[in-house]
């Protein structure tokens, strides 16, 4: 069941929260076990699906997977279900948690044949551990130095062959070298609103909530692409439903509950528009750089790029130059602002 503390609030930024690691259990019940309850992402299913079938033919380990994309979109939840696929043990730890060649060595030598390893936040490897890694995964090989000075010597672990699965919020951050070394690289896109509405189903008969059809789509279209974004206006909405209606979650009910929130028609939130206000108010529509931007409106660089950017990007409110981010013009409409330069506004 979600916290009180997890209930977005007004004065909350529900996405910055979201933008956390999930807290484990917070909406494990949610998280489909098996493929075919994985909604959306169509070619990164069938591609998964179809490296799992042929490993499982030849009677040989999975290939070693790297998924990227936006927080929430579901790269947790698809590394579950490949070790579920597979029919072994996924084990799991993320870049920043690996802080000596030590701590790769240990998780590395519990790892059993065909077992997955999930590492989360990828990029976030320190880069003399990733120089472990290399041979890990071509060769299954683990060379550790002992000792330091002339007394140095290197041990050489042989390794099971596993199946590494790296998951990454930037992509680009990843170096060439490990990037080369994944058999399939997979990039997870926003979902659509009628995807988001399948989601919204199965979590309400989950949960068993009272979800009607167009209450789904009023929610979806607020949800930024993002199934957890979904799953939690879907229990605050359930909440005020409760509270403020009979218990069913209408279009009319989904729209007040998340107006209540402040989260607008295109699913823009309180930070959201104050990036877009702050950037064409106090930077007069950029270009601003990321850092100048993070301290005007008081939230977080990484935060900024991972969560709210990409989605204000991808739905044109914004542009990244190499001089620093920029306003577009459907920023400028969104804030009831007008264009640089006089320009008339464009109809919406
Ligand atoms: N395709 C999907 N179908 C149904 N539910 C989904 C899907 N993708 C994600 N979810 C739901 O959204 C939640 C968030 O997904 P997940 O934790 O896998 O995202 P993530 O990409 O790992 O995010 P982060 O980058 O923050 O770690 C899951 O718990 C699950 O309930
Ligand atoms: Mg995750």
């Amino acid at each position: 069941m979600i916290e009180c503390s997890r209930i977005p609030t007004m004065a909350d930024s529900l996405y910055t929260r979201m933008a956390e690691a999930p807290i484990s259990g917070y909406d494990v019940s949610l998280r489909p076990p098996v493929f075919s309850e994985f909604c959306g992402q169509e070619k990164v299913k069938e591609r998964l699906l179809l490296m799992v079938q042929a490993a499982k033919m030849r009677g040989d380990v999975l290939d070693h997977v790297l998924l990227s994309g936006p927080p929430g979109l579901g790269k947790t939840t698809l590394a579950n279900i490949i070790a579920h696929a597979v029919g072994h043990k996924l084990h799991t730890t993320s870049g920043p948690q690996i802080e000596k060649a030590g701590d790769l060595a240990g998780i590395l030598t519990n790892v059993e044949k065909g077992d997955v390893l999930f590492i989360d936040e990828i990029h976030r490897l320190h880069p003399a551990i990733e120089e472990y890694l290399y041979p890990a995964m071509e060769d299954f090989r683990l060379d550790i130095i002992i000792d330091q000075g002339p007394g140095a010597r290197s041990i050489q672990l042989n390794l099971p062959k596993f199946t590494l699965v790296g998951a990454t919020t930037r992509a680009g951050m990843l170096t060439g070298p490990l990037r080369s070394r994944f058999g399939l690289v997979n990039r997870l896109d926003y979902y659509s609103a009628e995807e988001l509405c399948l989601i919204l189903h199965r979590s309400a008969g989950l949960l068993g909530i009272d979800l009607a059809a167009e209450g789904a789509m009023a929610i979806a279209r607020r949800s930024r692409g993002t199934p957890r974004v979904a799953n939690a206006l879907l229990r605050w909405v359930r909440d005020y439903a409760q509270v403020k209606a009979d218990g069913c979650i209408t279009d009319e009910v989904a729209q007040a509950a998340l107006s209540m929130i402040d989260i607008d028609d295109d699913g823009l939130d309180e930070m959201d528009k104050r990036l877009l206000e702050t950037m064409i108010y106090k930077f007069g529509g950029g270009p601003v750089g990321l850092a100048s931007l993070a301290v005007a409106v008081g939230e977080d660089e990484s935060t900024i790029e991972d969560v709210h950017e990409p989605f204000l990007i991808m739905q044109g409110y914004i542009k990244r130059t190499p001089r620093g981010r920029e306003a577009m013009p459907a920023a400028y409409r969104k804030v009831g602002a007008n264009l640089p330069g006089g320009q008339t506004q464009l109809p919406l």
